[in-house]
């Protein structure tokens, strides 16, 4: 909460790094180098996840097709902060449900299970059970993993943030 000055500085980075390209127009062979790096980190991060971002993981979610779960360590706290951004749509209180399904007991929890929630079939049919990799899979792009949910969240590129929010939600059972 107290961390706008992070934010700040994630900005400005991302700032720079869009400078640093504009800038490099004499040589064309680096500006197609350079763009990809630059354009996802800086178009999405900071502007959806400014309060919470972690601005020192951020290149290993650019970099990361294939970190697992297992490699990492969920860090609760972070979890907590990282979970504002579902609490548009989700509360961790049993039987609430918003927009989306209360997420209260959700790790280990079969998919489409919760009492008078209308889900789409796409995750009421998907035979899933969310244990703690299928939710960091699930999470990373969520309408990737599950074609058809009505899940409108454009998931958490960052692996430890996965992490940390599904550290968040094994204590909110
Ligand atoms: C914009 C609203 C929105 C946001 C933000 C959002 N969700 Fe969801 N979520 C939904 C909806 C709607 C569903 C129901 C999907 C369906 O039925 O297809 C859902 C379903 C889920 C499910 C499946 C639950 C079940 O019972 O099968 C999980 C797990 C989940 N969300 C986790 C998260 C987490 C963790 C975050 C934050 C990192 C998050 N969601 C952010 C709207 C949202």
């Amino acid at each position: 909460m107290r961390k706008f000055g992070i934010a700040g500085v994630v900005t400005a980075s991302a700032l720079l790094g869009l400078a640093a390209c504009s800038g490099g127009g004499e040589d064309k062979a680096e500006a197609p180098a350079e763009a990809p790096a630059a354009e996802a980190p800086a178009a999405e991060a900071p502007a959806a996840e400014a309060p919470a971002a972690e601005p020192a993981v951020a290149p290993a979610a650019a970099a990361g097709a294939t970190v697992t779960l297992a490699g990492l360590t969920g860090n609760v706290e972070n979890g907590q902060r990282i979970f504002g951004q579902c609490r548009t749509c989700h509360v961790v209180e049993p039987g609430v449900n918003r927009v989306g399904p209360s997420l209260h007991g959700v790790v280990g929890r079969a998919a489409g299970t919760v009492a008078g929630y209308s889900y789409s079939t796409a995750n009421a049919n998907s035979g899933v059970t969310w244990d703690e990799q299928t939710l960091f899979t699930y999470l990373e792009d969520p309408r990737g993993f599950m074609p058809g949910t009505k899940m409108a969240f454009v998931g958490l590129r960052d692996p430890q943030q996965r992490a940390d929010v599904i550290a968040y939600l094994k204590t909110q059972a």
